[in-house]
């Protein structure tokens, strides 16, 4: 995020930046330019990413900087000066931006001898191209003897099912403001202080703008789910606090979260609620020093013994002593469902202390092969749970093909993957790395019930299998509920619609691998019914609406690929600008 802000800052600054010699001799930018025979005027012409570039430069003089010996205050000045004077952001937000990242980004990004490219990438993703890969590819270990795989067979009607309501990205700001200034020009709008601007902020949320929600419109949705859903369980996939990632003191965090629980437990007192962490709830955000990291007080102990403590409440003893470790855990739901929930920013490239030592971080996947392999012995079905789906270029890439092999070899295990952060309705499909490429899972992206940015607030709920003596636990049918967000503004009535269920959208009574990628090759055979579905629900669009043909590319390719940073899995799809799809949505 800041590193995103640097860059912009940049990108305005670039025409009038000068070049010391000092600075030439030392430029990976520069070295950039001249191996790949690039000039400046390829960059003028439009050739090369400005953006990427002058990020690059950026990040190297800083690094430069370092080994200077500039002390931190210097380059927090410096970096504070550059965001106020190019209008990055307005003063308030730039001061305080910088106080919140100093101690991450100066400790870990600047001191790094670390490629700028690296953090170029990072905050402005594929745009920039593939950065070297500097990072050693690590392997967990996986035991061999996979079972023959076993046909999948609808359980019948009739028996006993599950039903899930998945609540994601809540994003509840606690500041928020009914007639607010909606378009104030900071990267969190309708509130309590937001400068000035024409729009107003809608009292239950307000579409296109940079808000989040009310924490009313969090206890609407939360009323609607209790009186007219009644689930079973309740998976809670993060992203908690709002986006005012400027100003987001620890002690804000994690009243947060203690308010968000307090308030699920209030409407839901009998229900077992299953969460996971999200990128958001840290302070700052994205950051989460793995275990190990003690220096200064920057261990996230601070955050996992407090979510130890609230989750507390849902999970038991044995649960806990992960979440204090690190914020993942197991849990046994019944006697044949085990639900997992992984700390995913263990592999957020926007996490800088995953560029300290990106192995196995905290050794969770380690931990989680001998979850499944106890599971597979005794015949126990997985759901797995987390924040940042790992078919995501945000996830880094060892992370995210080790735990596709995970997913591969465990596949009769795996029941279901839940995950959120995109803020929009979708899935991607995962394939074995054996000849035949047979699909051996499917991730749920499940839509925020925040309105951030321009999504109307939706809740996501899944009627799985279950719970019975022979149950699969897997899903028969997903539904995404919304609320008609002008109707309460307007009427100040709240109303929750059905948008699409899977049985009357999809014609799908159960929703498995096969069947998810027969889905995938319908949308791939049939553009006008992927226009009409899967793209109108991603996004939670009007009827009629077009993806254009880069959009429709795009949106293929992202559907099948359950690995990030693996091109060649599109390379039928034949994508060429990936990069402008992918940097429109990446405000998670
Ligand atoms: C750049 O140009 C030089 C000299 O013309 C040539 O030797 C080199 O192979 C070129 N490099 C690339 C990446 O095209
Ligand atoms: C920076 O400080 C280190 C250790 O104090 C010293 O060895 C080094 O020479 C200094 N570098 C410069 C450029 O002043
Ligand atoms: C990890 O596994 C891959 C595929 O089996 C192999 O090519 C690679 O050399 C391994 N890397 C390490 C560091 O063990
Ligand atoms: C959204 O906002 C933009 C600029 O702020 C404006 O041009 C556009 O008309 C708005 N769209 C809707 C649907 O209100
Ligand atoms: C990196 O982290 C892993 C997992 O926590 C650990 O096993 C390994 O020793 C660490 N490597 C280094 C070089 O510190
Ligand atoms: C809308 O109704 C709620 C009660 O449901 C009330 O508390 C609130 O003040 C009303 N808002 C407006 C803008 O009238
Ligand atoms: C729905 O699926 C069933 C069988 O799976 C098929 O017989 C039927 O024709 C399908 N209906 C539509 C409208 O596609």
């Amino acid at each position: 995020m800041l590193l995103a802000v640097l860059c912009f800052c940049l990108l305005s600054s670039v025409a009038g930046y000068h070049l010391t010699p000092e600075f030439q001799e030392h430029s990976t930018a520069l070295d950039y330019l001249r191996t790949t025979n690039k000039t400046i005027s390829d960059l003028l012409d439009g050739k090369l990413n400005v953006e990427c570039v002058a990020c690059e430069i950026f990040v190297d003089t800083l690094q430069m900087l370092v080994h200077m010996n500039a002390s931190e205050n210097e380059i927090a000045t410096l970096i504070q000066e550059a965001c106020i004077k190019l209008h990055i952001e307005d003063q308030r937000v730039c001061s305080y931006i910088i106080n919140e990242f100093r101690d991450e980004f100066i400790t870990v990004a600047l001191k790094l001898i670390l490629h700028p490219a690296w953090l170029c990438y990072a905050a402005l993703g594929p745009t920039c191209g593939e950065p070297p890969d500097i990072f050693p590819f690590w392997n967990v270990t996986i035991p061999g003897n996979k079972p023959k795989r076993q046909p999948l067979v609808r359980p019948q009607n009739g028996l006993p099912v599950l039903k899930v309501v998945q609540l994601s990205d809540v994003h509840v700001d606690l500041a928020y403001k009914p007639g607010g200034v909606k378009d104030c020009g900071e990267p969190l709008c309708c509130r309590e202080g937001s400068g000035v601007g024409k729009d107003k902020a809608g009292y239950w949320g307000s579409l296109n703008s940079s808000c989040d929600i009310p924490i009313w419109t969090y206890k609407n949705a939360l009323e609607f789910i209790s009186k007219e859903i009644k689930p079973d369980l309740i998976f809670w996939t993060g992203d908690i606090p709002a986006h005012d990632v400027w100003d987001q003191p620890r002690a804000a965090q994690l009243h947060h979260i203690q308010v968000t629980a307090d308030l699920l437990s209030q409407y839901f007192p009998d229900t077992f609620v299953y969460p996971s962490l999200g990128n958001h709830e840290s302070a700052p955000v994205d950051s989460f020093p793995p275990p190990g990291i003690t220096t200064k007080d920057l261990s996230n102990d601070w955050l996992n013994h407090f979510i130890q403590k609230v989750w507390s409440r849902w999970l038991p003893p044995e649960s806990l002593e992960t979440i204090g470790y690190a914020g993942y855990y197991a849990v046994q739901y019944s006697e044949r469902l085990r639900i997992i929930s992984l700390n995913t920013q263990y592999c957020d490239n926007l996490n800088f202390w995953l560029y300290l030592n990106n192995t196995d971080p905290a050794h969770m996947l380690d931990w989680l092969v001998k979850e499944l392999s106890w599971a597979e012995q005794v015949g126990v079905s997985v759901i797995i749970l987390g924040h940042i789906p790992t078919c995501r270029s945000d996830c880094m890439k060892a992370f995210s093909w080790n735990f596709y092999r995970i997913i591969d070899r465990f596949e009769a295990t795996v029941v279901g993957q839940y995950y959120g952060h995109t803020h929009q309705d979708h899935f991607a499909m995962m394939y074995s790395e054996d000849e035949d490429r047979h699909p051996t899972a499917f991730q749920f992206i499940s839509p925020s019930l925040t309105t951030y940015s321009n999504l109307r607030p939706a809740i996501r709920l899944y009627t799985l299998d279950g719970v019975h003596a022979k149950s699969t636990y897997r899903p028969l049918k997903s539904e995404t509920w919304l609320l008609d967000l002008d109707r309460a503004n307007e009427k100040n009535e709240t109303v929750w619609e059905l948008e699409y269920d899977s049985v009357n959208a999809y014609n799908m009574t159960w929703l498995t691998p096969e069947t998810m990628q027969e889905l995938y090759q319908r949308f791939v055979k049939d553009r006008d019914y992927f226009d009409k579905t899967f793209f109108k629900y991603r996004f939670h669009l009007q009827p009629g609406s077009k993806c254009d043909d880069n959009c429709y590319k795009n949106n293929l390719c992202e559907l099948k690929t359950g690995r990030s940073h693996d091109p060649s899995i599109c390379a039928d799809v034949s994508v060429e600008e990936q990069h402008e799809f992918f940097l429109q949505h990446k405000m998670c």
